[in-house]
């Protein structure tokens, strides 16, 4: 055999590409591979807000390691044709089991900002929850998007503004409020506190230096419109024209007495569905249950609140237990691949929640990043399924895996 013959039949050139954010995701196959280009684009002080968490990390760490610690139980020969990921939520389709969580300050990774999400979050057939502390206004997100969208509410100490802001969530057809509970006060982020992390970046000589090591993303934040919390723009609580550490702002404008009585008072200016955000144990699950609302979110808010918080998985077949399908279970915190999703969906939840995972795809290449992850979601569930022997996504159930026995006493 002649060598050269042999070397030609199996070299393969790629089409060399020209655009740069195809370029850089073609050589990506993860989530750990976008978070990767994103620690290399994003100033240092960004990257560590999105991917840091409370104190020692132990919880950010350990919502992790619980998807590690379920492994699947398998089964073959099933005659599995095709696979249907499509479920409902609140009521509602979705093309899969995932809503996308809310999550501060988005404009930071990426000048578009909440803008992107939403527009990727639509195109791939799924909820997404505008934060409170969004850099995008709840309207501004509406005019981009025809798709699901939630509002997630902070407790503010200022009730006439939450009722003001929920009435114009309601005027642009969000469909549910995501109150988030497990913020009485900030969890102390120790990455954020070494840097002196304020939001907007301030700007003093580290983050000029900084600054100058990532000229595109330098560039583009200079170029595009000041960063401000979009929904209080102008209003005395602040709105980030001048720089604010997040502790300070928080601990200043949130109510750490909210309690369940707070909870009716939304239910009294709310008519469409409530999902409880950072439920923890059984029985604030079955308070939950008690109080009406339609949904909780198991979360621990990635890790970045109570630093020794449990696992956000490992709530799951507890508290669906406890609850007996009384309301709607969606568990936050981990979630990496279309696998984890999966996971969530065995051990008893209805669906996932996910921030990191998006937001590293949109800090490695914008819109098209996010569209990359969700699209990667999607197709990791085709396969898993198809791998599990498990047609539709109301199949799933704790026979497809091994969990963890303590995790039952946990909760
Ligand atoms: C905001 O909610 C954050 O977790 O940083």
């Amino acid at each position: 055999m002649n060598p050269y013959q042999t070397l030609r039949s199996v070299l393969r050139f790629r089409p060399i590409e020209t655009d740069p954010i195809r370029r850089r995701l073609a050589r990506t196959a993860s989530v750990e591979d976008l978070r990767r280009i994103a620690r290399r684009r994003l100033p240092g002080g960004v990257f560590d807000y999105i991917d840091g968490a409370a104190e020692d990390e132990r919880t950010l760490a350990a919502n992790q390691a619980a998807f590690a610690s379920v492994t699947f139980r398998p089964r073959v020969l099933r005659g599995v044709g095709a696979i249907d990921t499509a479920s409902t939520l609140l009521g509602r389709p979705l093309a899969y089991p995932l809503v996308l969580a809310p999550t501060g300050f988005t404009r930071i990774a990426d000048p578009q900002g909440e803008l992107a999400v939403a527009r990727a979050a639509q195109r791939a057939g799924l909820p997404y929850t505008l934060s409170t502390l969004s850099t995008r206004s709840i309207e501004e997100v509406r005019a981009v998007s025809d798709g699901r969208l939630w509002f997630q509410v902070y407790a503010w100490r200022d009730r006439a503004l939450i009722k003001e802001m929920i009435d114009r969530a309601a005027a642009a057809d969000y469909e549910a409020l995501v109150l988030t509970v497990d913020t009485a006060v900030l969890g102390r982020r120790e990455r954020d506190v070494r840097r002196g992390f304020s939001l907007p970046p301030a700007i003093g000589l580290g983050t000029l230096v900084d600054g100058a090591l990532h000229p595109g993303w330098t560039l583009a934040f200079a170029r595009s419109e000041p960063i401000r919390f979009a929904n209080v723009v102008g209003r005395e609580v602040g709105d980030g024209a001048a720089p604010v550490t997040l502790s300070d702002y928080v601990n200043k404008q949130f109510d750490p007495g909210l309690s369940w009585a707070d909870v009716d008072w939304l239910r009294s200016n709310w008519s469409g569905p409530i999902v409880i955000k950072g439920v923890q144990t059984t029985e604030d699950a079955l308070l939950a249950v008690d109080a009406g609302v339609t949904a909780i979110v198991l979360s621990n808010h990635g890790g970045r609140q109570l630093d020794g918080a449990p696992a956000a998985l490992s709530l799951v077949s507890p508290v669906a237990d406890a609850v007996g399908g009384r309301i709607e279970i969606i568990c936050d915190g981990g979630v990496r691949r279309g696998s984890d999703i999966v996971k969530v969906l065995a051990a008893g939840a209805t669906a996932a929640m996910a921030g990191r995972a998006y937001l590293y795809g949109l800090g490695a290449a914008g819109e098209a990043g996010v569209n990359q992850v969700l699209e990667w979601f999607r197709a990791d569930i085709v396969r898993t399924m198809n791998l599990l022997g498990v047609p539709a996504v109301s199949d799933l159930n704790r026979s497809l895996v091994n969990l963890p026995p303590d995790w039952r006493a946990a909760a």
